[in-house]
Order: C-alpha cells, then sequence, then structure tokens
C-alpha cells in the first residue's frame, strides 16, 4: 500500500488549509475526521491535490496509511478533545511515532502530555499556528515545541509549508514539551494588546473627533505604508473601509461592540502574573474585551456617569506615534515573559528566533519584529529590552506622542487602557527610584516583613511610631 508522508486528523477550516498545503508541496497526506461524511466531500473540493490526499473513515486505517515512524498532525478543539483523541489513537501507535496537536492548547496541558506520551515512547509535540485560514492554506508562521527527533521527522514538511521571509521559513523548534504552545500563547497575547491598541485610536478618531469609518480606514491605510506598517493595521484599514451591504452602512458601524476571546490573551497574562511578570498591556487589552460585554449596564451608566469633558483631538502625527511607541512597549512585555518563562522551564528560548519566525505568516507579523530580531540578536541584546540600543531611540523619539495621547484621552473622559497601560509601564521603569520603600514601610508596619537598606547588608525592621 502507498503510504503518506503525514496524517491531519480534524478537517475543520485550519486542517483543511494544512492539508491542501501539504499536498501542494509534494506531501502525501492522509486525512481523517470525526464526522466521516466531511472526508470525500473536502477530497471533491481538492481538485489537483486531491490525489495526494487519501481519505480514511476510520482511526486504525488513517495510522495504518502512515510512514513509520509515523507523524500525525491533529486540528481538533483543545482540552478534554485532545486527551480522547489521545486515548483513542496510542493503542495504535508505535515507539518512535509522534502526535502534534496544532490548536491554541493551555501549554500546561502540553507539558502534560508531552511526559505522559514519553513513558509510553510516542512522541507528542506542541505546535502553534498562526496565520488563520489564509496562512495555513499558503504560509503560517509555526512555532514547534517537543523533542528533536519529531522536529527531524516534521522538519522538512514545516518548513516547506511555512511562510517564508526573504528565503527563510517562519517556523522553527523552539524548545521542548510546552515551548511551542507557550510561545504561541504569547504571540496571541501581543495580538491582544496590538488590536485593542489600534481600536482605542478608532474610538479616540470616531467618539473625540466626529470622523468617519472610512476616514480613519485611509488613515491607517497611509499609517501602513510607514514605521507601522504591520497585518493588524492592514486588516484595520480593510474593516473601516468595508460597507455593508444590506444597509450601505460602514460594516464597522453595524457590527455590535461585544468582543469574543477563546481563552490565549487571558492564559498570557496568568502565565505572566505566574512568572511574577506584569504584561499590563496585555491585561488591559483582555480585561478591555472583558468590559465590552457589558453591553447593557454601560449603555445605562452612559446616562448617568458620561464624562461632559472637553479636549483637544491629538495630531495624526501624535495618534501614529502613540501608537508605535505603544506597539514597542507591548512587544518588550510579552517578550519578558518569554524570558521569563525560558528560565523557569529550562527551555533556554532564542528570542531573536521567535521574532524572526513571528515576521511573516502569522497575526502580529509587521515591520517590528524585524527591528526586534535584530535587537534581540546577538551583542545587541541587553538585559532588559527596553533598554536595546535599536530600540531606546525609538522609544525616546515616539514617547513624547503618547504621553500627549493619553493626556489627550484622560482630559476628554475616553477610555484607552492599553495606550495608558503602555505607558504606565514606560514611566515606572524609566524612574530609578520608585516608590516600593513606602509599600516595604507598609508591610514592615503592619506584618513585620521586614525590609532592606539602601545602605547597609541585610535584612531590617522599623521601630515605627504607633
Ligand atoms: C492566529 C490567531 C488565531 C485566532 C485566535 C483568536 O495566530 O492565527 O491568534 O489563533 O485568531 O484564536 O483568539 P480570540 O478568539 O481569543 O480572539
Amino acid at each position: 500500500m502507498h503510504k503518506a508522508d503525514i496524517g491531519v486528523y480534524g478537517l475543520g477550516t485550519m486542517g483543511s488549509a494544512l492539508t491542501l498545503n501539504l499536498a501542494e508541496k509534494g506531501f502525501d497526506v492522509a486525512v481523517c475526521n470525526r464526522e466521516t461524511d466531511w472526508i470525500s466531500d473536502f477530497i471533491n473540493e481538492a481538485g489537483a491535490l486531491a490525489s495526494r490526499i487519501f481519505g480514511r473513515d476510520t482511526l486504525q486505517g488513517f495510522v495504518e496509511t502512515l510512514k513509520a515512524p509515523r507523524v500525525i498532525l491533529f486540528m481538533i478543539p483543545s482540552g478534554a478533545p485532545m486527551d480522547a483523541m489521545i486515548d483513542s489513537v496510542l493503542p495504535l501507535l508505535e515507539d518512535g511515532d509522534t502526535i502534534i496537536d496544532g490548536g491554541n492548547a493551555d501549554f500546561n496541558d502540553t507539558r502534560r502530555r508531552f511526559a505522559e506520551l514519553r513513558d509510553k515512547g510516542v512522541h507528542f509535540v506542541g505546535m502553534g499556528v498562526s496565520g488563520g485560514e489564509e496562512g495555513a492554506r499558503h504560509g503560517p508562521s509555526m512555532m514547534v515545541g517537543g523533542s528533536d527527533h519529531s522536529w527531524q521527522q516534521l522538519r522538512p514538511m514545516a518548513e516547506a509549508i511555512a511562510a517564508q521571509f526573504e528565503g527563510s521559513p517562519c517556523v522553527d523548534h523552539l524548545g521542548p514539551d510546552g515551548a511551542g504552545h507557550f510561545v504561541k500563547t504569547v504571540h496571541n497575547g501581543i495580538e491582544y494588546a496590538d488590536m485593542q491598541m489600534i481600536a482605542e485610536i478608532y474610538g479616540l478618531l470616531r467618539d473625540g473627533g466626529g470622523w468617519e469609518a472610512k476616514r480613519i480606514g485611509d488613515m491607517f491605510a497611509s499609517w501602513n505604508e510607514g514605521p507601522l506598517q504591520s497585518f493588524l493595521i492592514e486588516a484595520s484599514a480593510a474593516a473601516l473601509r468595508t460597507v455593508d451591504e444590506d444597509t450601505g452602512k460602514p460594516m464597522v458601524d453595524v457590527i455590535l461592540d461585544k468582543a469574543g476571546q477563546k481563552g490565549t490573551g487571558r492564559w498570557t497574562v496568568i502565565e505572566a502574573l505566574k512568572l511574577g511578570q506584569s504584561a499590563s498591556t496585555i491585561e488591559a487589552a483582555v480585561g478591555a474585551r472583558s468590559w465590552s460585554s457589558y453591553k447593557a449596564a454601560r449603555v445605562k451608566a452612559e446616562a448617568s456617569l458620561a464624562v461632559a469633558a472637553n479636549s483637544d483631538l491629538p495630531t495624526q502625527a501624535d495618534l501614529q506615534q502613540a501608537l508605535e511607541a505603544a506597539r514597542i512597549l507591548a512587544h518588550m512585555q510579552g517578550f519578558e515573559v518569554l524570558e521569563a518563562a525560558s528560565e523557569e522551564f529550562d527551555w533556554s528560548l532564542n528570542l531573536a528566533r521567535i521574532a524572526e519566525i513571528w515576521r511573516a505568516g502569522c497575526i502580529i507579523r509587521s515591520a517590528l519584529l524585524d527591528e526586534l530580531a535584530e535587537a534581540l540578536s546577538g551583542d545587541n541584546s541587553e538585559d532588559v529590552l527596553i533598554l536595546a540600543p535599536a530600540l531606546i531611540n525609538r522609544l525616546r523619539a515616539t514617547m513624547p506622542a503618547l504621553r500627549r495621547v493619553v493626556a489627550a484621552s484622560v482630559s476628554g473622559g475616553f477610555a484607552v487602557p492599553s495606550l495608558s497601560a503602555a505607558l504606565a509601564w514606560h514611566d515606572s521603569m524609566a524612574r530609578g527610584r520608585g516608590t516600593a520603600n513606602l509599600i516595604q514601610a507598609q508591610r514592615d508596619f503592619f506584618g513585620a516583613h521586614g525590609f532592606e537598606r539602601i545602605d547597609r547588608e541585610g535584612k531590617y525592621h522599623g521601630d515605627w511610631v504607633r
């Protein structure tokens, strides 16, 4: 029997697109799906690529179609369905086989599954796939975690289907166990912050300036030619320029202002806090999505709490530079979380390489990531990213605009939670003497927690006035 190079289980949007991408790059792919009637429909629509795709109705037939040692990519919902799938497929596997979870999984689950399967001779890979359907079909960015053995099996296929940035594939083996899924989670956290900051600028222009959606879209389109060039600015410009066919109104004006979230942004914040970090720009973005769902309460509150303040709308140049500064700071916070996780889990993450594989294919791809890759590499690296020479000049040039934009927003009563979190983090970092000396005094006053002194080694208590 002719055997396939890889199996893809799960023919939803992402699984289907990855299968077609693999077949197009010359790999033979076995496919299977829980709803078996999807399989023939999918193959019938695959056109010329159908000859490289082998549909199988049963898990056993699917596994038997694969070359050994096998590589099976699961594109199914994360959580319990993945555990159930592992239980079903495990008896059919042999030593050296690799199963890949290509969904947005919680990296804690990935670490657990990796360890459980390793004891059974099977390799488990957690692989973050970014770029949506279009990326999966024509070139995603992929973040792979797992064993070297799995990476050797997967590498030729992954590099062939990945997005390319100046000839370099946007995929790499980033570390063991949960490293790939962790990096994807932080990618999504940065995605949340970037989307929120763009939405905050939109809100200022809409509510503070009375701008129509199309005008804002045109402005974003022009920004996309400069330092803010990125997929998310391009996507926002396109969204704002789109008209609803039914009403003739801008599409964004007929969309309810309640945002969904599947969990990766929240996971970034939770894991950051566990690691002693504060990715405040990302937390603000997650929080803003949560508040957005309180639609009825907000409508009521507007009647009694609305702020009747006046403020001059910042200039377009200020808005552009403010977004530039805040975007740099949000990325820095994301990379700080990656650095902390790398130490905690002993992953030896290569931060420059992560920035490199995010330069194309993924949702946060941008001109900034190219600069970050440079700033994070080799001799340019600093203890803290905020001091990287290439970025410090960019920050110095753009921070005054962020300060003016946040100040104008505060005066006018426009909420800019992510932009202001970026500013607060910058200002906290940019002050050598902070205020935690008083926090320490308070802690010692009520709990005898002790403190360090600036002039002597050791731990001390205060003889507090009471
Ligand atoms: C990507 C996206 C993708 C998806 C997120 C959206 O990198 O391709 O991040 O994974 O769009 O799941 O997440 P929310 O539904 O939480 O916004």
